[in-house]
């Protein structure tokens, strides 16, 4: 995707990649924010969801309908799950061989095989594995609701770590060369500076036309504290508000007993290296609404999601292996062909949800309109890639002393991911890259040993030979070349409620469109789920209705 920094996870280059900045909606979010639109908010707040139940059908004379749903990733179990609840007779067709869609999570014995015909059997022991789709849930979004209500036990993510690296790979006009430094020791530095600056700006009279006498001195004590820098001292502004170093930079040498008050680590780095190192990249990421800590995963790996609600809704309502060739509504149904086991089979339901991947849903007959298949055209699939490393030691841990969160990168692996479980076991899966767009698609183009030698060889310049010597196996996913699947979640321009996507949302006759694709959180769970809600509300409120 172009306009992302490599290795960047930034709310707002996420969005902006994926079409969605901008327009009326973010303005009037922001307002909504400054408590200046309270009837905006009103507007883009979702109607609270209540789940079908059967006893909505007593006295209206109505019978829950035949729904057949197509695609069995999360908004499609969703939509079976929670119309299942209201005694709907559900039938869910997944093309893959097993449910999940792109919540995939992968342990030793697993086998992929991707749209080149390259298999991959990960051999990750026991106990460890790779998400190498969905990983991490804010604790706002509803996917939290659902594993409470599917007893899907949970743990927390590291998402963010002070004891992590931020690599810069700049080497010119820094005084270091380049090379990691710890999250803690770059923002000690930056927010150190930037203290400085601006609280010697104050001091000059600078911000006097914006600040009271009053303001000036709180914002001081503000600056004072937050950066960690010297106060004023009384006529010598050049030696006033001083950013000397700080032991929340770490030490190097830890503080111990009384006799050993540790070292700090030093030298401090001038302002000018510290902001032409770059590493203020990286700050950003946390403050997003998506990626501020703390984060969840399920014990276990995340495909105990898909697992769960397609225990719930029944093994027996769900067809793997089933690849949809043909949709087609009729003015009292819709019929849907697939082949299963080389066999071609129709069903017939009085519904359909297609909840696969809009792209691949535009390559597969219907007579759902030109406008239907025009939106699912417009949705443009993008790439994302994991590479799981499984190593013999936790080295991170006993040499770095990183226990989870991620390591920032400018180089083309993205991000680097310690596993926020199983400390202190004897091996780890460590993440080697999450990346996407143009690097994504490099590493894609290299065979499966070829990408682990370039990620290992990125690796060791951060963490050193250990990365490579003590390496067991690796297993990579590269969403746009996963069969059935072909995305690692799809672009919208201007988002899903732009005018050429008004087709996916609204039925069209009896069919009806879900997925994250179609929310306004692409690439996360909570937009299937969301999605799915919207849905089956509205296919209750039809069969209700009658
Ligand atoms: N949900 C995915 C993740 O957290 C993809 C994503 C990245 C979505 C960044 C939004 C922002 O990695």
């Amino acid at each position: 995707m172009s306009g992302f920094e490599p290795g960047d996870f930034k709310r707002r280059d996420f969005l902006r990649a994926v079409g969605v900045t901008g327009g009326a909606g973010a303005m009037f979010a922001t307002m909504g924010a400054l408590g200046l639109a309270p009837t905006a908010e009103a507007a883009a707040a979702e109607p609270a969801f209540t789940a079908p139940r059967a006893s909505d059908f007593t006295l209206t004379g109505k019978a829950a309908a035949k729904i057949v749903i197509v695609g069995g990733g999360i908004a499609g179990l969703a939509a079976a799950y929670e119309l299942g609840k209201a005694g709907y007779d559900c039938t869910v067709l997944e093309a893959q061989d097993r449910t999940g869609g792109r919540n995939l999570t992968v342990r030793g014995g697993d086998a992929v095989v991707d749209t080149y015909g390259t298999q991959q059997t990960a051999r990750f022991s026991d106990g460890h594995y790779m998400n190498t789709g969905p990983a991490r849930i804010p604790q706002w979004m509803i996917t939290l609701d659902y594993c409470r209500e599917l007893g899907v036990p949970l743990e927390v993510f590291t998402n963010v770590n002070a004891s992590a690296y931020i690599h810069t790979s700049r080497t010119s006009g820094t005084a270091s060369g380049g090379g990691p430094v710890r999250f803690r020791t770059a923002k000690a530095d930056m927010y150190g500076y930037v203290s400085e600056l601006l609280a010697k700006a104050t001091d000059k009279g600078a911000l006097d036309k914006e600040l009271t006498a009053d303001d000036r001195e709180r914002l001081l004590e503000f600056l004072r504290d937050f950066g960690d820098i010297g106060g004023r001292v009384t006529g010598d502004p050049a030696k006033s508000w001083r950013y000397t170093g700080s032991t929340r930079r770490g030490y190097r040498v830890d503080p111990g007993a009384a006799g050993t008050p540790g070292t700090v680590l030093g030298p401090v780095p001038s302002v000018s290296d510290v902001l032409a190192s770059g590493v203020g990249r990286a700050f950003s990421f946390e403050f997003g609404y998506e990626q501020a800590m703390l984060m969840y995963q399920p014990v276990g790996g995340m495909d105990r999601i898909p697992r769960a609600l397609t225990r719930a809704v029944g093994e027996r309502k769900i067809h793997t292996g089933a690849v949809v060739t043909r949709i087609t509504e009729k003015t009292d149904g819709v019929t849907v062909t697939y082949t299963h086991q080389g066999r071609t089979r129709t069903l017939d339901a009085d519904y359909c949800i297609a909840a696969m991947p809009p792209h691949l849903l535009a390559r597969v007959p219907h007579n759902l309109g030109g406008a239907v298949q025009s939106a699912l055209e417009a949705c443009k699939p993008e790439s994302a890639a994991k590479l799981g490393l499984e190593y013999r030691s936790r080295w991170w841990e006993d040499d770095h002393r990183i226990y989870g969160g991620i390591t920032n990168t400018d180089l083309d692996v993205g991000v680097i991911w310690y596993p926020s479980y199983a400390f202190h076991a004897e091996r780890g899966v460590v993440i080697g890259y999450y990346n996407f767009g143009r690097d994504a698609d490099a590493y894609g183009k290299l065979s499966p040993k070829e990408r682990e030698r370039r990620a290992v060889a990125q690796g060791v310049k951060i963490h050193g030979p250990k990365y490579r010597t003590e390496l067991l196996s690796s297993f990579s996913q590269h969403w746009r070349l996963m069969p059935h699947v072909e995305a690692a979640w799809h672009s919208l321009e201007g988002g899903p409620d732009a005018a050429r996507y008004a087709a996916l949302n609204k039925p069209a006759g009896r069919v009806y469109f879900a997925g994250d694709h179609l929310s306004h959180t692409v690439a996360w769970q909570h937009g299937a789920f969301a999605s799915a809600r919207k849905v089956v509300g509205e296919v209750h409120g039809r069969v209700l209705r009658g």
